[in-house]
């Protein structure tokens, strides 16, 4: 029979916590308090401790998360906030929901996260800076920049010291897209300390989509923060603008984290830095494909950083070739992401085109993603390594 390997399984975590998880359902039940509660408290008191920062607020997704950071952190209608095209559409779906303009900085071609070399002459060359406010306007977008919204991508985070030494020359905030990130680390030579996705931003934005690293079973997401103020205003936009029941200080949202999610939530989190750890596990086994000629790039983490592949990212020159390959062999894969945001109808009025970023565009034509998560076995590791490096080597017969 031929084998088939799954890009991902999420049900051996749940068969193995079926009980547990099933008990917090029960409870959300028994008690009847479907939305917020002590289920959802406890939760956010956790993941604050987890992430190392004061505050946790559960919210309904990663993109409410990413829309309530920016609008509570300070970033108001018009304004524009710089991020990266290689990114899933939420991070800038939010930032166009805040009401801000979105723009684009191009990523660094190891990491593929937010390069800051780019981000400083954007600043530098492609704005000026408005003498009231110290802040930059840019001439592509007309408006000030009130942020930047580095996103940790595959689980690796952005090179933040740098990243928040440019921003606060030009007076803009940073706000993490930790969505892919649960528990990676960064070692900040600025603090001299490892700091932990979700803590070095003035906010930052979690995803629980089932799939992440912390997964709901369904839709979730929380902010965290050090800054009271984020915190209540977020509290606040999350349920309608109003902190007293019918007293609504300013319209909001229906964006509210419900008990049986976090109470999952609470479950799982107690087993993340264990699954993290055997995801790292896992991308050291991958390192078997090293030594490779033919241009097989793997993934890179620099010495500041402890990444918790969300995604295991391979480069690849004949990407769709090795693809094709290996999904006749029963393995599965993924492309994150098979088009940059620059170049996706969906902006096409503002105006980018090919070769606009180019670390962006050839990631996109070379990347592939490769199985990753806890439960996954160095049988189903080693077919992996075995089928690519024969992919490689026909082709180097045949070339
Ligand atoms: C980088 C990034 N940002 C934002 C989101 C949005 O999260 P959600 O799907 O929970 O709204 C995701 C989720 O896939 C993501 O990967």
């Amino acid at each position: 029979m031929r084998k088939r390997v799954p890009f991902l399984d999420l049900s051996s975590i749940h068969r193995d916590l079926e009980d547990e998880l099933v008990a917090a359902f029960r409870e959300t039940m028994r008690t009847c308090r479907f939305i917020g509660g002590p289920m959802v408290e406890d939760f956010e008191k956790n993941f604050a401790g987890f992430c190392d920062t004061k505050h946790c607020i559960g919210v309904g997704s990663g993109t409410d998360a990413l829309r309530f950071s920016l609008m509570a952190s300070g970033v108001n209608p018009g304004d524009t906030v710089i991020t990266v095209p290689n990114t899933f559409i939420a991070t800038t779906e939010a930032i166009s929901q805040a009401g801000a303009i979105v723009d684009f900085v191009d990523i660094d071609e190891q990491t593929y996260n937010m390069d800051p070399a780019k981000l400083a002459a954007y600043f530098e060359t492609k704005c000026h800076i408005d003498n009231p406010t110290g802040r930059a306007v840019s001439a592509r977008t007309g408006s000030q920049v009130a942020a930047v919204l580095p996103v940790h991508i595959y689980g690796q985070m952005a090179d933040m010291d740098s990243i928040m030494d440019i921003a606060d020359k030009y007076n803009a905030i940073v706000i993490e897209d930790a969505c892919q990130a649960h528990g990676a680390e960064y070692f900040s030579a600025k603090t001299t300390r490892w700091r932990r996705a979700g803590s070095v931003g003035i906010s930052a934005a979690f995803s629980f989509y089932p799939g992440k690293n912390l997964g709901a079973c369904g839709e979730a997401g929380a902010v965290t923060t050090d800054n009271e103020e984020i915190a209540r205003k977020i509290r606040m936009l999350r349920d309608h603008g109003q902190m007293k029941k019918y007293h609504h200080e300013m319209e909001g949202y229906n964006g509210r984290l419900d008990s049986v999610q976090a109470g999952i939530l609470n479950i799982k989190l107690r087993r993340l830095s264990g699954w993290n750890e055997k995801r790292r596990r896992h991308a050291a086994y991958y390192r078997g494909l090293s030594g490779q000629t033919d241009g097989l790039v793997l993934p890179y983490e620099p010495p500041w950083s402890k990444a918790v592949y969300h995604l295991y990212i391979v480069r690849a020159p004949d990407r769709n070739g090795l693809q094709e390959y290996l999904a006749r062999h029963g393995i599965e894969t993924g492309l994150h992401y098979p088009l940059p945001l620059h170049l996706q109808k969906a902006y096409s009025a503002m105006g980018y085109k090919a070769g606009d970023f180019n670390v962006a565009e050839k990631a996109s034509a070379q990347v592939l993603s490769l199985l990753m998560y806890p439960a996954i076995t160095s049988e189903q590791q080693d077919y992996v390594i075995g089928t690519v490096k024969e992919f490689l080597s026909e082709r180097r017969s045949v070339a």
